[in-house]
């Protein structure tokens, strides 16, 4: 369930009679809940409460229900009772139908409150739901409230006006929904004169059969968008007067309203009656744009990017500088004034901009800060000098790009209103005099610095020379010349194989001619590519969250080395981290937040909270090196030959499961010769093989006359044959056979999944016996010297895979080219490699003394056996003794090392 659909639920629930039996099963159904879980704690058979009317969920909740006027000792209870320690509960609750009251027990926060405005509470809970307990989103019940009403009333009004709901009407209606969510701001908040003057004339005005809902708000519109002196002659009527001009185009166009149904009035009232006093603009925004899209509605708006996480991109960008000559300037007042001006010409640009957070976020921060100053200057209620007109944005989609018109209004509202007080903040609002500096369009298209230029006052929209410009924008001049230019923002991620056509055309349009392989990149690196080429014509730089893609494996060389060329480096980064927000499902993305710009003297590297300075940020996010490793098809360090397994494409017939295997060899003994153990990556792991028919030419008649053998050889052609791979289909490769043989070994092999788990301390690697055959789900050193199990095995290596090969989400994906033949190993002396070649004899007979335990159970970072441990201790120490005479202290210095010894060794090799 997301954060909404709990919302309602809970919201439904207070509002039903209390039912004192009833009411624990109901309240962990609204947060989510499964029917069999709620079903065996009403049994008892997972209710470990000892209270009476006590319902125990292990690891959530110690709930119980009492007679009235006994809550606040059931709570005691509840807190003294053993069982809520034992079952490690979260959160107490107790209630009687009158009084709710609730600890968290972890942050030790309560609540206490009448029964039926519990639900007002209902973020409290929401860890119940597995939803972040990050203390802004706790705090965002306003918004997920109003979201979740809008939603509502939106769903109805489509319902009952299919012909809004089509892509012709589509506009119209995300205006309407705008223009009301500004009415419903205005009224609450005193910019419309008199409390709930929208939602009560429409109220009071439209009958309450809602025939004439629509036609009551079409006048309210009109009204709005005309000037007071024009007003008689247009006709307004008397009860539309009350309400001001607006203006700001927000009204203009057609006024339009689609029609009402009783059941769409009465949503529309109750949205109305919330305090939008409230509305906090980023995050509101970012959930409300998912109720106009039919495919995000579902999550309404649970993946936007939340507010650390937007600071993650800002602070280093330029407010972390701003503050520190803020606090550089003291009370020197001309510094102060300086600063000031500086900050009135910031240009802050986000070219996929949603519903605008990142703006409202850079604009409430520079407001503080300029606000800052204008105490120290003695002149607290100074108008702001930073017009909203340097936020630009680009968004394709249209609600979203009018909602972040929307928000940044609001956000200088609620600004003024916090810094110069209501009164002040009143006479500045209206008329709202900003047209429409969001731009609506696809920002791969658009030239982006026909949107935001980097100085003078004017703007000529237009687009690239090569694509007619976009309809309908207005062309917005600044208020003030420019100073610095920051472009930032989240946008799309899409991965190459999920792109859309279009999506695909937008990046061929950036790097076809410029870049090979651009395929490979994802739609995310398109905004990199256009960042870049802004930088070169604009003093500016640029920070994105990224998909972490970007920064590993194949994609490093194509897209870096055209922005390094271009004379740009990464100026601060954040390390991989997992996407929070208000989505239950937190397994997610993992994202990168890379900034470039020109070449400055201090790099900062964020990990983990963590900032450290580095001389370089290289484009795996390593400091030390910009270096970026390129496939190479041969070992470049004197390491064995590594080749992928084999690959059947056989439609499963020549494979066998065991049973299969040696049911064929009891059939017919003969089969002996042709079936052979079969390994992939978790075959491996588990130490469980699987079985494969493998014939060699030279015993085809033999094989043939077997009817077992024959059979399958005819699946495997019939298979190929109809294949939708042409590849496959048309191969010469005779079907008795794997369809890509890569090599088997003759003695041993040493062999390698292609894709583990990220939670081992080492990479898993096996050494297999000669007539295994490997599956393309392995690497494999067929007959390498053992030493080469040893750098397999080691720290160092686990740490170049992880940050040179791609990942598959947090787990590594082994490449020969890409991680193998790169690794960069010092000269190995014969003593070099008896030594690792002792060590790995050690690791594999320390596995030994463990039999029948498998890889997976050996290294299970929580049970891994000591002497094992001990074994790869001692090899991560004889190898790095090899590198530098010492152990690494950390991973950040092994990867300094392998990235200065790459370097090396590749410019000797192209000096050569
Ligand atoms: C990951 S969202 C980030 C939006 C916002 N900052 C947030 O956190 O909610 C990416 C945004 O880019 C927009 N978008 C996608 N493709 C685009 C394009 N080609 N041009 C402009 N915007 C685009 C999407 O509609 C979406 O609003």
């Amino acid at each position: 369930m997301n954060a909404v659909e709990i919302e309602e639920a809970v919201s439904e629930l207070a509002g039903q009679p209390f039912d004192r039996e009833e009411f624990p099963f109901l309240f962990l159904e609204a947060y989510g809940n499964k029917e069999t879980t709620i079903k065996r704690l009403r049994e008892g058979n997972s209710n470990k409460s000892t209270i009476e009317g006590g319902v125990l969920q292990q690891k959530n909740i110690h709930i119980a229900t009492c007679a009235v006027g006994k809550v606040a000792d059931t709570l005691q209870l509840l807190q003294d009772a053993p069982e809520t320690v034992r079952a490690k509960a979260k959160f107490i609750l107790a209630t009687d139908g009158k009084e709710f009251q609730a600890e968290d027990l972890n942050s030790g926060e309560t609540i206490a409150c009448e029964y039926q405005d519990f639900h007002e509470h209902f973020t409290f809970f929401f860890e119940l739901a597995g939803i972040s307990s990050v203390k802004e989103i706790r705090e965002s019940t306003f918004d997920i409230k109003a979201t979740s009403r809008l939603n509502r009333f939106y769903i109805e009004l489509l319902r009952t006006n299919p012909d809004w709901a089509a892509s012709k009407r589509r506009e119209d209606m995300n205006h309407f929904m705008a223009r009301l969510i500004f009415c419903f701001f205005a009224e609450d908040t005193n910019i419309f004169n008199g409390d709930d003057l929208f939602t009560g004339t429409v109220q009071q005005m439209s009958s309450p059969d809602a025939s004439d809902t629509h036609e009551i708000i079409e006048e309210l519109f009109r009204a709005m968008d005309t000037k007071l002196q024009d007003r008689e002659a247009k006709g307004i009527r008397n009860w539309a007067n009350r309400f001001p001009y607006v203006n700001g185009q927000l009204f203009s166009d057609s006024i339009e309203c689609p029609k009402f149904t009783k059941i769409a009035r009465s949503y529309l009232l109750h949205v109305g009656k919330l305090d939008w006093q409230q509305i906090n603009p980023d995050i509101f925004g970012s959930m409300i744009q998912a109720v106009a899209d039919d495919d995000e509605r579902g999550s309404l708006g649970m993946h936007y990017t939340s507010v650390p996480n937007i600071l993650k991109v800002l602070n280093p960008l330029f407010l972390d500088d701003l503050r520190n000559q803020l606090e550089e300037a003291g009370n020197n007042s001309r510094k102060l004034l300086n600063l000031r001006k500086r900050i009135a010409r910031i240009r802050v640009f986000d070219p996929a901009c949603g519903s605008g957070n990142f703006l409202v976020i850079a604009y409430k921060q520079l407001r503080e800060i300029e606000n800052e100053i204008n105490i120290w200057r003695g002149e607290a209620e100074r108008p702001t000098e930073i017009p909203l007109t340097n936020f630009r944005g680009i968004e394709i989609k249209g609600f979203s790009a009018e909602v972040a018109r929307l928000a940044l209004i609001i956000a200088e509202y609620q600004c003024d209103v916090l810094y110069l007080g209501q009164q002040l903040a009143l006479a500045e609002f209206l008329p709202l005099d900003t047209e429409n500096w969001i731009t609506k369009g696809n920002a791969l298209r658009i030239n982006w610095l026909s949107v935001c230029p980097p100085t003078g006052t004017g703007v000529k929209l237009a687009g690239d020379d090569l694509f007619s410009r976009p309809l309908g924008q207005a062309e917005i001049d600044f208020d003030n010349e420019g100073g610095e230019t920051y472009i930032c923002g989240n946008p799309p991620y899409r991965g190459s194989s999920w792109q859309t056509k279009m999506q695909k055309d937008d990046i061929k349009l950036l790097a076809d001619g410029k870049l090979k392989s651009w395929k490979n990149l994802d739609y995310v690196a398109g905004w990199l590519l256009k960042g870049a080429d802004y930088l070169s014509k604009v003093d500016a730089s640029f920070a994105f969250v990224a998909t972490k893609t970007i920064c590993e494996g194949e994609q490093v060389p194509v897209l870096w080395p055209y922005i390094f060329k271009l004379g740009y480096q990464i100026t601060f980064a954040h390390s991989p981290f997992n996407w929070s927000n208000l989505a239950s499902n937190k397994a997610g993305v993992t994202v990168v937040i890379v900034g470039v710009g020109r070449p400055t003297s201090e790099r900062r590297l964020y990990d983990d909270g963590q900032c450290r300075l580095v001389d370089q940020i290289g484009p795996y996010l390593a400091p030390g090196s910009t270096e970026v490793i390129r496939k190479s098809m041969v070992p470049v360090s004197g390491q064995g030959r590594m080749l992928r397994g084999n690959m059947p494409s056989d439609g499963g017939n020549l494979i066998l499961s065991r049973d299969e295997a040696f049911g064929a060899v009891e059939q017919d003994a003969r089969l002996n010769k042709f079936i052979r153990p079969y390994m992939g990556a978790s075959e491996v792991v588990n130490s469980r093989p699987r079985y494969c028919v493998w014939i060699e030419k030279n015993h085809l008649d033999l094989a043939n006359s077997i009817d077992f053998l024959r059979e399958r050889i005819e699946a495997v052609r019939q298979s190929r044959l109809s294949s939708k791979a042409p590849t496959t289909r048309n191969t010469k490769v005779p079907p008795y056979r794997f369809m890509q043989i890569e090599g088997t070994s003759e003695q041993y092999a040493i062999a390698i999944p292609a894709i583990t788990s990220v939670n081992r301390d080492y990479l898993p690697v096996a050494l297999l016996e000669e007539q295994i055959i490997l599956s393309n789900k392995c690497y494999a050193l067929y007959d390498a010297p053992i030493w080469n199990l040893a750098i397999v095995a080691s720290k160092i290596h686990q740490v170049w895979i992880g940050t040179v090969c791609a990942r598959m989400r947090a787990d590594y994906s082994y490449s020969n080219t890409l991680g193998w033949n790169t690794f960069p190993l010092p000269k190995l002396t014969t003593k070099n490699k008896e030594d690792l070649t002792r060590c790995a004899e050690e690791i594999l007979i320390a596995r030994e003394r463990h039999f029948p335990a498998t890889i997976a159970d050996l290294y299970d970072p929580e049970k891994m056996p000591a002497d094992l441990k001990r074994a790869h201790e001692r090899n991560d120490e004889v190898l790095e003794r090899i590198y530098i005479g010492r152990r690494f202290k950390n991973d950040t210095e092994r990867l300094e090392k392998l990235f200065e010894l790459y370097t090396e060794m590749t410019s000797k090799e192209n000096a050569g």
